[in-house]
Formats: C-alpha cells, sequence, structure tokens
C-alpha cells in the first residue's frame, strides 16, 4: 500500500509546486492578460484548493514576518518558501469542509519572545482555529481582519504588549470560544457583549480596562471569568447572575470593586471559586451565597465588609478554603470559628472586629465603621458607576435582601450538609 501511494503522492506534490508557480505567474500574466490559465486550474479543483488557502497564508505569514522586529529563539527563522506547513509554529490539517485539502489550522508561537505587530494581512489566514501567541512581545493594535477569521476557535494574546481599548473585532468571531487577552496594556471600558458572547473561557486580567463592570442582558455561557487587576470601579452588577447556568470560578480580584456584592451572586449555583479579595466592597456577605452548594472557595479578604458572617456559608458543604480576613465584620456564628480547626479547611477571620477572636482590628478601627452599617439599598450601584437610592432588582430577589435567615431561589439544590 505504501510503496503504491508513494509515486502519485510525490507526483501531486511536484504538480502542486508547479501549480504554484504557475499560480504565481498567472496573477502577473492576468493582471496583464485577461486569464490564460484558469482552465487548467479548473480541471485539478484538490490542488486549486489548497493552492489557492495555503496561497493566502503564505501572503499572510510573509507580511507578518516582515513586520517581526526581533525573534530571539528563531521561531520564524525558517519561515522561507511556498511551504507553509514546515513553517515553525504553523500547523496544518486537513480542511474541514474539503478534507483533501491541507490549509492552516493553527498557529502556535507560545513563548517565542518575538516582538512586532500583527498586520492587516493576517485576516487572509481564513482557516486557522487556533492562535496561540502566550508570551511574546507582539505590541500595537489587533487588526480589523482578525474579524474574518471566522473558523477561529481559541485566540490566546496573553502576555504581550497589545494596547487600544478593548479589541471588539474579536466579539464578531463566529466560532470563538476561548479568548485570552490577559497581561496587555488593553484600556478603556469592556463591552457588555463580551459577557454575551457564547465563550467557554474569559481572561482579561492583569490589563488597564477602567469603568464599572457593565450590566448585560444575554445569558453569559463562560465557565471561567477572570477579571482580577483591573481598575473597574463601581459594583458588580445583578445581571451577574446572567451566568447561573455556566460559571464555576469567578475572579475579581483587585478591580477596584466598590458597594455591596448583590444578592444575585448567590444565584451563580455552579460556582466553585469566588475571589472578590483587594477591593473597597462595603456590606454584609448576601444570604444567597449560603445557596451555593459547590463553593470550595470563598475569598473575601481586604475588604470593607461587615456584619455577622452567617452560619450557612460556614456550612456549605464542599467549602475548604474561606478567607475574610482585614474586613470588618462583628460576629460570627460558632460553626464558622469551628471550621479553624477543621480537619482540611483553611479558615482566616483574623484582621476584623470578631469579640473573642485572636488578631482582630483594634476597636478604634472598628468602631467608626460598625457605628455606621451599610444600608445596601443605598449602595446599589448602576451603570456609570454612582450610587442611587432604588435597588435594581427585582422585587422577587427582595426576600434575600431583608430576611435573616437564608431564602433560597427555588432552581438552588438544597445544602446536603
Ligand atoms: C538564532 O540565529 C542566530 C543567527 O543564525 C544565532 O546566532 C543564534 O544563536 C540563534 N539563536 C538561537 C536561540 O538558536
Ligand atoms: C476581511 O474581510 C473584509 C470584508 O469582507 C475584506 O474587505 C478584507 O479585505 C478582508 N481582509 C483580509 C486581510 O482578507
Ligand atoms: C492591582 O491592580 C492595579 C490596576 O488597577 C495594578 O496596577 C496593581 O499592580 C494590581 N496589584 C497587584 C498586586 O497585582
Ligand atoms: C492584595 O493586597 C495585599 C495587601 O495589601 C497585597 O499584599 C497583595 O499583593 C494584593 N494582591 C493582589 C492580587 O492585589
Ligand atoms: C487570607 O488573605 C490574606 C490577604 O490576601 C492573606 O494574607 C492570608 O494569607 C490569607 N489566609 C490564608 C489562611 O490563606
Ligand atoms: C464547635 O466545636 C465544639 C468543640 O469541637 C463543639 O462542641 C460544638 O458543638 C461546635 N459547635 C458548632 C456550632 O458546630
Amino acid at each position: 500500500m505504501a510503496s503504491f501511494s508513494v509515486n502519485p503522492v510525490f507526483l501531486q506534490t511536484v504538480l502542486v509546486l508547479l501549480l504554484f508557480h504557475l499560480f504565481c505567474l498567472s496573477n502577473n500574466i492576468a493582471a496583464k492578460h485577461g486569464d490564460p490559465v484558469h482552465h487548467r486550474h479548473r480541471s485539478q479543483p484538490h490542488s486549486l484548493g489548497s493552492n489557492t488557502r495555503l496561497y493566502r497564508a503564505y501572503i499572510a505569514l510573509q507580511a507578518w514576518k516582515r513586520v517581526i522586529y526581533s525573534d530571539p529563539r528563531n521561531f520564524t527563522s525558517n519561515w522561507v518558501g511556498r511551504n507553509v506547513c514546515a513553517y515553525h509554529g504553523i500547523y496544518c490539517t486537513n480542511a474541514p469542509d474539503d478534507p483533501k485539502v491541507k490549509v492552516v489550522a493553527g498557529i502556535d508561537l507560545n513563548f517565542g519572545d518575538i516582538a512586532g505587530f500583527i498586520p492587516e494581512e493576517f485576516g487572509l489566514l481564513t482557516d486557522v482555529a487556533l492562535v496561540h501567541l502566550n508570551s511574546n512581545r507582539f505590541c500595537g493594535l489587533l487588526p480589523q481582519d482578525i474579524a474574518n477569521l471566522t473558523l477561529l476557535h481559541e485566540l490566546d494574546l496573553s502576555n504581550n504588549r497589545f494596547v487600544g481599548g478593548f479589541p471588539s473585532m474579536v466579539l464578531s468571531l463566529p466560532s470563538l470560544k476561548f479568548l485570552d487577552l490577559r497581561y496587555n496594556e488593553f484600556e478603556g471600558p469592556t463591552p457588555p457583549q463580551l459577557y454575551e458572547k457564547q465563550l467557554d473561557a474569559i481572561f482579561i486580567n492583569n490589563n488597564r480596562f477602567t469603568s464599572v463592570f457593565p450590566s448585560f442582558n444575554g445569558k453569559g455561557s463562560a465557565s471561567v471569568l477572570v477579571v482580577a487587576n483591573n481598575k473597574f470601579g463601581g459594583c458588580l452588577p445583578p445581571s451577574i447572575a446572567n451566568f447561573a447556568d455556566s460559571l464555576e470560578e469567578l475572579l475579581l480580584i483587585n478591580t477596584s470593586l466598590k458597594g455591596c456584592l448583590p444578592p444575585e451572586i448567590g444565584y451563580l449555583y455552579n460556582l466553585r471559586l469566588l475571589d472578590v479579595s483587594n477591593n473597597t466592597i462595603v456590606g454584609p456577605i448576601p444570604y444567597s451565597v449560603a445557596g451555593m452548594a459547590h463553593l470550595e472557595t470563598l475569598n473575601l479578604a481586604n475588604n470593607m465588609m461587615s456584619g455577622i458572617v452567617p452560619a450557612g456559608v460556614c456550612v456549605l458543604p464542599n467549602l475548604i478554603n474561606f478567607n475574610l480576613s482585614n474586613n470588618f465584620f462583628c460576629d460570627e456564628d460558632l460553626v464558622c470559628t469551628n471550621l479553624t480547626s477543621k480537619k482540611g479547611v483553611v479558615f482566616d477571620d483574623r484582621r476584623n472586629c470578631l469579640p473573642h477572636r485572636p488578631a482582630q482590628k483594634s476597636p478604634e478601627e472598628c468602631a467608626p465603621v460598625i457605628e455606621h452599617p451599610v444600608d445596601c439599598y443605598e449602595e446599589c450601584c448602576v451603570p456609570g458607576g454612582d450610587s442611587v437610592s432604588v435597588p435594581t432588582a427585582s422585587p422577587k430577589f427582595l426576600p434575600f435582601m431583608a430576611s435573616s435567615t437564608p431564602m433560597l431561589p427555588p432552581f438552588i439544590a438544597p445544602v446536603s450538609a
């Protein structure tokens, strides 16, 4: 079988190479004299398909190479000649829509330390499904033509030097599922459409995003949302509950969040990890958190939260790491205190205002906060970041806010302690 197929494959390769030459020549000739080689192409549909698609990739990659100014690991040194499938970091497969045709389906230049730009011609790589450019020094704006990559499934631009506003052209990519923009210098607000897009994972941490976390109407689909180390300001909007069916990890560390946590946070019934540490969040832990049966890690450290730590949170069946240090909590149930000695559980309640607990804040530090309890109705934020006195939640959510016992939405499975 193998020996039988060697010759035809070899011949086909030669043919393809020849056709590449003809195609190029014909482009010049065609420009001047019409289209003399079109019939020849028509008799070789598969070679032509491969030819055209790989040729477009060749044009794109050569344009890209021209705007690469430093490549210390020589990743692009062998980006010469038409055989783009042999280029370092370029992966070809058979086209999904035409299995006889090879196309560039993946680009992986992770940890290349390459400095340069992404040119408009990148938009010619319409067969790519994966683009991984983690840990390089690509800079400047992302080209608008990235929107042409209709098959792009994973876009990892993390740890580069991209600038500009949120690259909203990625929002029109119909196949995109994984978006990683972390550790760049994107700035300005993030659009609500980002949270509504049907993505599996969103990483936008360590950028210069500002403005509030926007309210959004659509249903989110991400299981991981990492926003940490940006300068959002404002409050977490109640619409975070639109991620209820999907979200498992929500990291909002050091995002300049203020105001109270919305009770709707408890609607994220699949959440395993909630980290809102290092913000200026005030007010109590919403009772709805006691309904988050899958919650394993709850980090509220380094905020200005106050009130009583609800027993319902401390008995969450999967909770193994609960850090509420450096807040203004003034009381906690004995069942919480007991977490200190529970095997396999990390519990940190230091630097609060808890009577009879070690390593607390001084009464002088605690008094001003404890004497002025926060009214979350007053603290509710609207998009724009200003406080308003009218709660934005619909009336059926209100019992949570007022009641002193956990009231769980009907779709949250009862906690089996
Ligand atoms: C890259 O190529 C240059 C020139 O050929 C060579 O001096 C250098 O050692 C190469 N670097 C690596 C990491 O291979
Ligand atoms: C991207 O698509 C637009 C609209 O179809 C087109 O005008 C543009 O030339 C394409 N860009 C590339 C690099 O192919
Ligand atoms: C916190 O976020 C700010 C941006 O708002 C950033 O400058 C700072 O480095 C972050 N802190 C840490 C410890 O990452
Ligand atoms: C959180 O704050 C603490 C204390 O201010 C600081 O040491 C730590 O680096 C911060 N972490 C982040 C991720 O902001
Ligand atoms: C709780 O968070 C604080 C602040 O980030 C940190 O210093 C402390 O080590 C954490 N506690 C535990 C037990 O991890
Ligand atoms: C707390 O722990 C003590 C000693 O282990 C135990 O006697 C008590 O019942 C526990 N209380 C709660 C509320 O879990």
